[in-house]
């Protein structure tokens, strides 16, 4: 069966990566003199082809999948995601409508609706894969402004009485200064609210923010808490926020794109507490999941406003499909829409509930892991969360320089950060399904020896 040798060749895969360097060194001009031979003017052996691109991508990327890959949050794939994305670009199915796909419609909508009850929102909630965070924060925003302001879908937010604000950190994803030169709202519109100690929302300043905005005349409408911020993991206090939000009447969005796997979890769940009370969710499969990219998540309790952002006809569009079925060109910003969520409901069928909580709390385990072996060798921990980031430092540390070691004697891959505006740290994320207790022990031994 050729899944059998797909899986097969998988595990291989895994195996020599494990064994081989983690970061390239290779230079712009090196890898545009190698591609100078193609230049399609004759047809090539797909044998040599693909030889020659695995040999490129085993070169030249980080890898991503390697168990001393501490960085950001690509995931290692599995075997069982992989081979769902491969059944996908087979039969490339069209997800724009129900129509012309009903089974991988079905597919998706049974994979979301098990989230969606994992997360408990109603069961009217409209859930979309989209193709990452940012487009599901994108979606959010949008339909958060469309909700509040009847106006701004087809006047703009020039033709609002007042300008809209909305209120996040400055460890929240850096997706929303995007979202809101896109949305027309500027990136004035961004409220930075302050972080306490462990760098979480302080709800007192973001009351006091808001207040302030309504007296001059702005128009606040949306707070975004994170749960899991991209730097240090941290969760902002969700069931405040959403018992402030309800009284303000601002929508309040959930970034959970890498945090929101812990609902899986019992251990874990408990840190997300208060998320059911979210108007919408972003939560990506493409991270904590540990599914190929690109897999996002939107979910959002109005879907009634979801219809209306999402709404579009022209004449060589199909109609709405009839029935009790939701064609997803209604529920996203994209029309041609890949497969995105087979790779994830045939990783949760193979693996079961169970499998993904050991795998997520396995990895949650390793950080504290991480975080014990590092103050052991001295490094002071400078992040809280139950998540598996771990930030830390030491006197004196001249971050680049360390990391340039790091990665010159292909130890591990890690990254640096400034949290709440400080010096920079080091930032070590566990990742990888195939990351071990003995990849951390020697890693971090290998890092004392390392000069700087
Ligand atoms: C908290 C958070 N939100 C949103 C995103 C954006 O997700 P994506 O990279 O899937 O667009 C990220 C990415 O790391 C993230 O950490």
């Amino acid at each position: 069966m050729v899944f059998d040798e797909l899986q097969t060749a998988v595990a291989k895969l895994e195996s020599e990566i494990a064994n081989g360097p983690i970061v390239p060194a290779v230079t712009p001009p090196e890898i545009r003199r190698h591609l100078e031979r193609y230049d399609f003017a004759r047809p090539l052996p797909l044998d040599d082809v693909v030889t020659d691109v695995e040999t490129m991508l085993r070169s030249w990327q980080v890898h991503v999948t390697h168990p001393r890959y501490f960085g950001l949050f690509n995931p290692s794939v599995t075997a069982a995601s992989v081979v769902g994305d491969t059944l996908t670009a087979m039969y490339n199915p069209q997800l724009a409508t129900w129509r012309t796909s009903p089974a991988a419609n079905e597919i998706e909508r049974h994979t979301l609706g098990w989230l969606t009850r994992k997360f408990g929102l109603p069961a009217d909630t409209s859930a979309s894969f989209t193709s990452g965070g940012a487009e599901a924060n994108l979606s959010a925003v949008t339909v958060a402004l469309t909700r509040r302001f009847p106006a701004y879908g087809t006047g703009g937010a020039r033709r609002l009485p007042a300008s809209p604000t909305l209120y996040l950190t400055a460890e929240s994803h850096h997706s929303f200064g995007k979202i809101a030169h896109l949305t027309g709202i500027g990136r004035e519109a961004i409220r930075l609210v302050a972080t306490d100690a462990r760098l979480t929302m302080d709800v007192a300043d973001l009351a006091r923010r808001v207040a302030e905005d309504r007296r001059d005349g702005f128009a606040p409408f949306m707070v975004v808490g994170t749960a899991g911020t991209t730097g240090a993991g941290a969760i902002d206090p969700l069931p405040e926020l959403g018992r402030f939000c309800a009284a303000e009447d601002l929508w309040f969005h959930v970034d959970a794109a890498w945090g929101g796997a812990a609902i899986v979890s019992p251990r874990l769940r408990g840190h997300l507490d208060g998320i059911a009370a979210a108007d919408s969710i972003t939560c990506d499969a493409h991270k904590w999941f540990s599914v190929p990219m690109a897999a996002g998540m939107f979910f959002c309790r109005h879907p009634e406003s979801v219809a209306e952002t999402f709404r579009a006809e022209t004449s060589y569009m199909p109609g709405k499909t009839a029935g009790p079925v939701v064609d997803p060109y209604t529920t996203s910003v994209q029309w041609s829409r890949r497969f995105i969520g087979l790779k994830l409901f045939v990783a949760l069928a193979h693996h079961g509930e169970a499998g993904y909580v050991a795998m997520i709390e396995e990895q949650a385990r390793l950080g504290d892991v991480l975080r014990a072996s590092l103050a052991r060798a001295g490094w002071r921990l400078v992040n809280t969360t139950p998540l598996p980031v771990v930030c830390f430092t030491r006197d004196g540390l001249d971050t680049g320089a360390f990391l340039a070691a790091l990665y010159r004697r292909q130890i591990a891959w890690m990254s640096e950060v400034r949290l709440a505006g400080g010096a920079p740290v080091l930032r070590a994320c566990v990742t990888s399904v195939r990351t071990s207790e003995s990849d951390i022990d020697w890693v971090v031994r290998e890092m004392s020896e390392l000069p700087c």
